[in-house]
């Protein structure tokens, strides 16, 4: 009798835990508004990526793990060699800098009450760029950071992912790097998931993941191999399915399912999905019922099995536009074809799932591609072929099309001024520092589904860079993800495709 209540008392006690575990998971959309864009209507309920990397440093009692492509939280004006350099403190103050500074503080504030912190980067570029990590490691046993060059094990890519885990159970995934113009002077969009253990800790088996290969010895794990999906010699990790099963060594990571009879990387059917109830707080439409989320990873080897290529993943969430609706998508950068690799890549799975889309559904295409300093000029090419569909779809008595592809740059203002404020002991015409004023973040939603990345849309960020998305069915992300892409979709910062080529683009030729 006593003992049945016990069991009682327990099963009670234990159910009450399963229930806290679940229903205190809360998810915020983040976004990083650069100054100076007053025609941005607001959307409310979106938390600032600055307080949010600040509370994830502040909260965190044990553990904050980060992956990080490079670091500059703190601005470097009396450096010769940055993009910063020769602003006034007073102009610097003004373009938000002090909210970098904010956010390394609250890092070396965790490091200093010995939470254990792992920090992951890449390096290169600017030497610079690892100070920051390696000055917060410097004499703090419980502070490890590591660089991690993916060159070594794909021939070309870096870390790309912009991944903060805090204590094992919020999470920070989005476009912003650890950069103090990531906060005020670029537009990023994120998700914070605070109080979701169960998502934190799948974050955290890719972060051990990338953990794991940066110890490992690149060239005994490593093999170059014709790959006969994309159809290029490339080097990958030698347990990479672009090599024939008889030559694969088995994974050093933890092992995934195994997918026969196949090369490279296919679209699963059923690929990993959680229900999981998520509160959402910055939404009048916030429920407590479960609904389907996901993750998804780039590069493939790191992840495949359990979960979903980030490729596939951005690939679903477009197809899964309902018949007339529209599907909306975001990027800083647009390519159908492979950037930073020696053998050229042509690259079309994007625009495929656009075009099927938009034949069969019926479908609204919209896509918003930032337009900057650091613009790749064959992005407009690429365009005009995504547009070409348009073409196509009237194109013949035997189609019943009547989808459309819709594309508008967005032109940050002041993106044609930007650089160091003095080059070579002489002023410049700049009024924002380098890299600075352009719209960064990569997401793409339909009326179902939402999908937050870190990766371009290009070859190299689905193959050879690491990334990592989360994905969502949940309605009040879906609806507030909608709403950040119209409001900009919607200013006079978004410009259509054809009128900025006459303002720009064609004096280039
Ligand atoms: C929620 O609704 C109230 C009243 O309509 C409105 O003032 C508020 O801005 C809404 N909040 C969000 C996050 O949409
Ligand atoms: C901890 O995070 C919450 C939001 O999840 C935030 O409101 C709070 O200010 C943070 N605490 C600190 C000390 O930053
Ligand atoms: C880590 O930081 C230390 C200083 O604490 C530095 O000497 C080292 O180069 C850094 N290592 C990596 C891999 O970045
Ligand atoms: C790495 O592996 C290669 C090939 O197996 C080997 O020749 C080399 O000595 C190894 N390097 C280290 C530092 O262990
Ligand atoms: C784009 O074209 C302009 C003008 O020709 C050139 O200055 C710039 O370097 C080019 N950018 C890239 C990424 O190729
Ligand atoms: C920058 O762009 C603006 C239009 O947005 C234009 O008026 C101005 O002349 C451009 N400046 C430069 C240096 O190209
Ligand atoms: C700086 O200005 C001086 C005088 O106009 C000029 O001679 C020099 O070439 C300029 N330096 C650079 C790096 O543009």
């Amino acid at each position: 009798m006593r003992c049945s209540v016990i069991i009682l008392l327990l099963a009670l006690l234990s159910l009450n835990k399963f229930c806290e575990s679940t229903s205190s998971c809360k998810a915020w959309l983040v976004q990083s508004i650069p100054t100076d864009m007053p025609h941005l209507s607001h959307v409310p309920g979106v938390l600032s990526t600055g307080d949010v990397l600040r509370w994830m440093a502040a909260n965190s009692t044990r553990r904050l793990d980060v992956i990080a492509q490079y670091w500059q939280l703190l601005a470097s004006p009396d450096d010769p060699r940055s993009g910063d350099y020769g602003y006034s403190q007073d102009q610097m103050h003004k373009f938000g800098v002090h909210q970098g500074a904010a956010v390394y503080q609250a890092l070396d504030d965790a490091a200093d009450r010995n939470v254990n912190i792992r920090l992951l980067s890449h390096s290169g570029v600017y030497q610079t760029f690892t100070l920051e990590p390696s000055k917060l490691a410097s004499g703090r046993p419980n502070v490890m950071n590591v660089t991690l060059l993916l060159k070594d094990w794909w021939g070309s890519g870096i870390v790309h992912a912009k991944v903060w885990i805090s204590d094992n159970r919020d999470v920070y995934i989005g476009s912003a790097n650890n950069d103090w113009k990531s906060l005020t002077q670029v537009k990023e969009v994120g998700i914070y998931l605070a109080d979701c253990p169960g998502i934190a800790k799948k974050v955290e088996v890719y972060f051990n993941n990338l953990w794991t290969l940066a110890s490992l010895n690149s060239s005994a794990y490593t093999k170059t191999v014709m790959d006969q999906q994309w159809q290029v010699e490339r080097k990958v990790p030698c347990w990479s399915h672009f090599i024939q099963p008889r030559d694969r060594c088995k994974s050093p990571l933890p092992q995934y399912v195994k997918t026969p009879h196949v090369a490279g990387y296919p679209i699963l059917s059923d690929p990993y999905m959680f229900e999981a109830s998520i509160q959402t707080p910055g939404s009048n439409y916030s429920t407590k019922l479960p609904q389907v989320n996901y993750l998804s990873f780039a590069p493939p080897e790191l992840s495949f099995g359990s979960y979903q290529s980030d490729e596939q993943a951005w690939i679903d969430t477009i197809k899964s536009v309902g018949t007339r609706e529209t599907v909306r998508i975001n990027t800083m950068d647009w390519l159908g074809q492979s950037q930073f690799t020696d053998q050229t890549i042509f690259w079309s799975s994007l625009s495929s799932a656009i075009s099927e889309v938009v034949f069969s559904k019926h479908a609204t295409v919209k896509i918003l591609v930032a337009y900057w300093a650091h613009f790749i000029n064959s992005t407009d090419e690429y365009l005009k072929y995504l547009l070409y569909t348009n073409n196509l779809c009237s194109s013949s008595k035997y189609n019943k099309c009547s989808g459309k592809v819709e594309i508008k740059y967005y032109v940050v203002p002041g993106f044609n001024n930007t650089g160091p404020a003095i080059q070579g002991g002489n002023s410049t015409e700049n009024i924002y520092p380098d890299f600075t004023r352009v719209n960064h973040g990569k997401y793409v939603v339909s009326n179902e589904r939402a999908h937050i990345g870190t990766s371009n849309l290009v070859w190299d960020y689905f193959y050879v860079t690491a990334g990592v998305s989360f994905g969502t069915y949940n309605t009040a992300v879906v609806s507030q993800l909608r709403e950040i892409f119209n409001a900009d979709w919607n200013s006079p910062y978004a410009v259509p495709i054809q009128e900025l080529e006459r303002a720009y683009i064609s004096s280039f030729k």
